[in-house]
């Protein structure tokens, strides 16, 4: 069970939820519950998800090195470290907005571009092109990440705009992928998601191992999956669910009662024939060994209608784990290569991230790798 404290309004110091289940609060607590910024690891990760999300990748200004990159991460540590507990910036133009803290959590992620500037060995890598995807650079790479996330869209849009402000005179913005998400955790396909996720986060999320600077870190990989809604509202209940594995109701699996009930993949039909499939995406998706979970934070996106009237929605998916060639790359191998769903989704984005660990006080994010 993650734990984690928030502030709630008084600066009552309380226990609430686990990852998957936000505290019911008033709107008046709501708006002002903080997240805390310093720690170990990085806020935004094992926080349970708030409702709005924005990441943007950025892209240093040719011939940055390592001082200026030193310099972008210590101000927008500063503006994360205020807005994050209900401060304005530093020249804040809208400084009553930060008031509205909801749950705001700004986290950085370094890509690749990002090492090759500082001169420093990337621990990450583009991943691999699989036979799905149809990538789009506009959605892929970047060499910095920041990822807003808040329970309030003003908030999220103000700090955006705090980020990019500051950011300005040392990077541009490759692209902004804006999120939302249900307190049901359904995704706009209609199915509960996110309930099989990684317990002991020490093992799956957070690096133990490889070089000191990173440890207390973790990898995001971020892929853009575009969802054909029109043909998948085509598709009958009992094909739907076959092809998760899950029923739409309840979120159980088709050998179960209940959401939480483990899935039986020996179960077979009168036919003989396994009755969770071995093309449905949960037993395309599933690993035995626990510590190889990959925590998903995923977020749905709506960008209304493309010229020929369909939507333009899917999945923002973040996938956060300590290691992305053993935990990340096989399972997405496995999709890849058979998982039903592939009818209906297609990768539009890609790009991976190295997630430095938290600062302390009076540090900055980056500084055990820079400073
Ligand atoms: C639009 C794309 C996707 C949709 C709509 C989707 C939906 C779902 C749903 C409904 C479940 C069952 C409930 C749950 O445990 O969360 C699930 C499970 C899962 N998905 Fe996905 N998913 C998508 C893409 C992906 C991708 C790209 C990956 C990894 C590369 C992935 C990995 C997993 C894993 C690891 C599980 C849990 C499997 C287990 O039971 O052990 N999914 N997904």
């Amino acid at each position: 069970m993650i734990s984690r404290r928030g502030l709630i309004a008084g600066g009552a110091l309380t226990a609430v939820g686990a990852l998957t289940a936000p505290p019911v609060r008033t709107p008046a607590q709501a708006a002002v519950a903080v997240e805390p910024f310093h720690g170990p690891h990085q806020a935004g990760i094992a926080t349970p998800p708030q409702a709005h999300a924005v990441f943007v990748g950025l892209d240093l200004a040719p011939d940055t090195g390592k001082e200026a990159v030193v310099r972008l991460l210590q101000l927008l540590t500063d503006d994360a470290r205020r807005l994050t507990q209900a401060r304005p910036a530093l020249a804040d133009t809208e400084p009553e907005l930060a008031a509205t803290a909801a749950r705001l959590t700004i986290t950085f992620g370094f890509g690749p571009g990002l090492f090759a500037a500082v001169k420093a060995e990337s621990p990450v890598a583009p991943l691999p092109s699989f036979t799905i995807d149809k990538l789009d650079k506009r959605w892929s790479g970047g060499d910095l990440l920041v990822q807003i996330c808040a329970d309030d869209g003003v908030t999220v849009a103000h700090t955006l705009r705090m980020i990019v402000k500051d950011a300005r005179a040392f990077a541009k913005v490759r692209w902004v992928q804006r999120g939302f998400q249900s307190a049901t955790r359904r995704n706009l396909m209609g199915q509960v998601d996110g309930t099989v996720q990684p317990v002991d986060l020490d093992r799956a999320v957070w690096i133990s191992q490889g070089p000191a600077w990173l440890r207390g870190g973790t990898t995001l990989v971020l892929r853009r999956i575009r969802m054909s809604l029109e043909s998948w509202d085509a598709a009958d209940r009992v094909a739907m669910e076959f092809t998760i594995g899950r029923r739409l109701d309840t979120g159980a699996p088709l050998t179960g009662r209940a959401e939480r009930d483990e899935p039986d993949y020996n179960q077979v039909n009168r036919l003989g024939f396994p009755i969770i499939s071995e093309y449905a995406h949960i037993r395309r998706a599933h690993v035995t060994d626990p510590g190889l979970r990959i925590l998903r934070r995923p977020y749905n996106y709506d960008e209304g209608l493309t010229p020929d009237g369909k939507s333009d929605s899917g999945l923002l998916f973040a996938s956060y784990q300590a290691d992305i060639d053993r935990q990340f790359l096989p399972i997405q191998r496995n999709l890849a290569k058979g998982d039903l769903l592939n009818e209906w989704i297609t990768p539009v984005g890609s790009a991976v991230f190295a997630i430095p660990p938290g600062c302390a006080p009076e540090g900055w994010i980056g500084d055990s790798l820079l400073g």
